[in-house]
């Protein structure tokens, strides 16, 4: 028998995978060199009867039915160069190549030019929502020919995750488009996981709120207008107790995030481009301090901290929610201005609305938001900010309030929460038809003559100041 599907490396993401593909009636076959992994497959696989693996490369790509559709689930890097120049020899005309992991843009641009000399298309095809999405229907975003797109699309779209039907995967653009918009979704799930951390602090530090309050915080707020799958796992998260019999596991874990890039190149790239993500860079620099964890012990000795000004708790309830809302809208917002950016600039071609539907069910960022944007898109195709979307202004108008006072208590009291404040910044100065950035034009040509332009009249000014 020839095999629909091929996918190299069989851990975790690989193997659910390759079993979901074979849910929906496809037959799959998956390599890796770990014995281990292949007969995990096997054994997990064989009820389907449509699920092979094997160590041997050459028996691998054999036993593919042509035009070949092959899957990467392996370490981005370098790793993906190495499989792919692995395979070239065994490959034909036509075959298809999918990069499933975080690759970053420019390598798969590099990688797609390599492989159409040869006939080979390849697709940079983010994927999102972990190991159980993997196996129960994940978010794909996929770029690469559109024609050969045509070949895929039938198992993407059967094993992707479904919002009312609908499969959250569409062919987003060429080249890198698909890596691309994968990153810049992580640069909103770092944005949307520093938020809510944030919230956490000030609800369990400022106000006291047990875990098991905290729990319920999160649980009703996922069935409001937050419902999202962040909000969801950080409900359950308060509940866990840790094995080791000390109480719950939150309070136990080390307070260093780890980080794999993606969200740096999302700021990265920003930078280059041009565009305002700041929510996201603080996003970024947060993991930065938090690994700076033996520094903060001793600074926190060296100085004194304020008591957090008394509070009623449902009032601060209330207005962490708003103040969370006000932030998500503008976690999307950077992410999608951006986007909005980069596909003129990459020529991708992206339809903003089509990326908020694909991302309202599987991936991290999913959240009922999300349909309200997909629709601001769908409405104002050219549209670049969301800030700026009719349906927006309301909402976001009715939180400024909560929001002002959130960060006025987290100032007071001595509540890190950045990610917030820049937020409020950002907003602040994107709805601020004047900036005093009159005064740095100034300054520039004061000490170096770089000149300025004028309110009144066209040209280009210099003053012997
Ligand atoms: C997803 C996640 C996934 C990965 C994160 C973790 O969409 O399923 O984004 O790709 O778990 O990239 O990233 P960090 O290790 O950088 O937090």
């Amino acid at each position: 028998t020839q095999y629909d599907f091929g996918l190299i490396g069989l851990g975790v993401m690989g193997r659910n995978f390759i079993l979901n593909v074979a849910d929906h009636g496809f037959s799959a076959f998956g390599y890796d060199l770990d014995r281990e992994k292949v007969d995990a497959l096997k054994e997990e696989g064989g009820d389907l009867n449509r699920v092979d693996a094997t160590q041997d490369l050459a028996t691998f790509v054999q036993a593919l039915g042509s035009p070949r559709k092959i899957m990467l689930l392996v370490p981005a890097g370098k790793i993906v160069d190495q499989v792919i120049d692995q395979l070239l020899p065994h490959l034909d005309q036509g075959d298809i190549i999918i990069d499933g992991g975080n690759s970053f843009f420019t390598d798969t641009d590099r990688r797609d030019a390599y492989l159409s000399e040869k006939g080979i298309h390849f697709f940079g095809s983010g994927v999102s929502g972990g190991a159980k999405g993997a196996r129960r229907g994940p978010s794909i975003m996929p770029g690469g020919n559109r024609e050969a797109y045509e070949h895929v699309r039938p198992i993407f779209e059967a094993v992707a995750a479904k919002f009312q039907g609908e499969p959250c995967v569409a062919y987003l653009g060429p080249k890198s488009a698909g890596n691309y918009v994968k990153m810049v979704h992580n640069g909103i799930e770092y944005a949307m996981m520093q938020l809510t951390s944030e919230v956490y602090d000030l609800l369990h530090r400022g106000a006291g709120l047990s875990n098991d309050e905290l729990h319920q915080v999160f649980d009703s707020w996922n069935k409001g207008r937050l419902q999202s799958f962040l909000v969801e796992i950080t409900a359950e998260i308060f509940l866990k107790e840790d094995e080791l019999g000390n109480g719950r596991l939150v309070d136990m874990i080390l307070d260093k995030a780890k980080q794999k890039g993606t969200g740096k190149w999302t700021s990265q790239n920003a930078m280059d481009l041009g565009i305002p993500v700041p929510t996201i860079d603080m996003a970024v620099s947060m993991r930065e301090i938090s690994a700076l964890k033996a520094d903060r012990e001793k600074a926190d000795a060296l100085y004194s901290h304020p008591e957090m000004p008394a509070l009623d708790k449902e009032e601060l309830i209330s207005l962490s929610e708003q103040a969370l809302y006000f932030a998500f809208i503008i976690s999307y917002t950077q992410g999608l201005h951006q986007l909005a950016v980069a596909s003129k600039e990459y020529g991708y071609e992206l339809n903003l609305s089509q990326i908020a539907k694909i991302w309202r069910a599987g991936c991290i960022i999913r959240a009922g938001l999300l349909a309200d944007i997909a629709e601001a898109f769908e409405a104002k195709p050219e549209l670049e900010n969301l800030l700026l979307a009719p349906g927006f202004v309301e909402k976001v108008q009715g939180t400024l309030d909560a929001v002002r006072k959130t960060a006025q208590l987290a100032i007071a009291g001595g509540i890190a929460m950045p990610g917030l404040l820049t937020t409020i910044s950002y907003f602040d100065a994107f709805s601020s038809g004047r900036l005093p950035l009159n005064l740095i034009q100034a300054q520039r040509d004061h000490f170096g003559s770089h000149t300025y332009e004028r309110t009144d009249r066209e040209g280009i000014f210099h003053t012997e100041w």
